[in-house]
């Protein structure tokens, strides 16, 4: 299976959307980008909470809500709720590097302290109608700690176990970990789905021939670089995705289509211009990696402010 990876800020919902109407299938299924568990009552919780909502999601990539948090009555109250409005799983972050995140024990900034997950898994299991997968890293600080939460891990019904093989200190940046992958990947009883630096053909084949017992794979980034990705992947490994419709290249929409496509939705949503600017421009850092033209065209669109301008500067290099 291909998994878009939760990207908050990038993989929300208008993207899902707009992803999904272009490159339908491409994306098996999706992570949403992590609702922290502070946002547990669903009808006060706001924008956080729509970007899961079913009846914003029926025309998007198929989407498993990811949760946030070390209070397991909060974990429980947020993820029983998720349930009740048809979520069969839930992710629970263990992976986000964020330092004000980790500080407080939530996200990778849990991994040193095993007794602490445990703890949580203790409580929480028992209480959840869905069930479980997780996200981490290899640790906070040192890749080693991932080797005391693995058999702990192994003592619950976990759905799926994500590996981004990297500290939370790492951040995005520095070499992905393999060979800690490689160790560790039989240590863990329940499925693992690979996830870090997939960003073409090849880096997906490199993971998939290192590690042919992992079939799925999360792509986050890779994805913003090039739209195309996840449908160039199954193009090329017919034998893996025999399922789903036509996965041609030449059937599939532009890279110029889907961010018009993307920027068009945008430009509906009812915020400020300023905040449309914002947006725009965080998409396009990632997304015009994927079209033509030289880089200093394409830092003309950062450096304008205003909106009538942007998209001019736009239009002319996704014609
Ligand atoms: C801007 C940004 C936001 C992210 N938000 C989340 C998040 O909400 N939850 C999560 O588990 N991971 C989050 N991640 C991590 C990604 O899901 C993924 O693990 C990471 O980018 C490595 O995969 P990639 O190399 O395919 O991008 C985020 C990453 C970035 C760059």
């Amino acid at each position: 299976m291909l998994i878009l990876a939760p990207m908050q800020g990038l993989t929300e919902l208008l993207f899902r959307r707009v992803f999904h109407r272009c490159y339908p299938g491409a994306f098996d299924y999706a992570v949403s980008p992590f609702l922290s568990i502070t946002h547990g009552n669903l009808r006060d919780a706001g924008k956080k909470v729509e970007d899961v909502l079913p009846e914003f999601n029926s025309d998007s990539i198929p989407v498993v809500p990811q949760l946030l948090g070390h209070e397991a009555d909060g974990f429980v109250d947020l993820a029983n709720r998720l349930n009740d409005l048809g979520y069969s799983e839930l992710n629970w972050n263990m992976g986000c590097p964020m330092r004000r995140v980790a500080a407080k024990h939530r996200g990778s900034g849990i991994l040193p302290y095993p007794d602490e997950v445990r703890g949580i898994l203790d409580s929480v299991v028992p209480r959840l109608k869905a069930t479980l997968s997780v996200k981490v890293r290899l640790g906070y600080l040192s890749p080693d700690e991932i080797d005391a939460i693995i058999p702990i891990l192994n003592d619950y019904p976990l759905s799926s176990v994500t590996v981004h093989p990297r500290t939370g200190k790492q951040m995005y940046s520095g070499q992905v970990n393999l060979d800690k992958f490689a160790e560790i990947l039989p240590e863990i009883k329940h499925k693992v789905i690979y996830n870090g630096d997939v960003c073409s053909v090849y880096d997906y084949r490199k993971i998939r021939l290192k590690f042919p017992q992992v079939k799925d794979v999360m792509i986050g980034r890779g994805a913003l670089y090039n739209p195309l990705l996840p449908t160039m992947i199954r193009a090329e490994m017919p034998e893996d995705f025999a399922s789903e419709g036509p996965h041609k290249i030449s059937d599939s929409l532009s890279s110029q289509t889907f961010i018009n496509a993307l920027i068009n939705d945008i430009l509906e949503l009812d915020i400020s211009n300023q905040a449309k600017i914002r947006k725009i421009k965080e998409y396009w850092c990632l997304l015009s990696k994927s079209i033509p033209g030289t880089e200093e065209n394409k830092r003309k669109v950062l450096h304008a402010s205003d909106l009538d301008a942007i998209l001019r500067l736009i239009s002319e290099m996704t014609k």
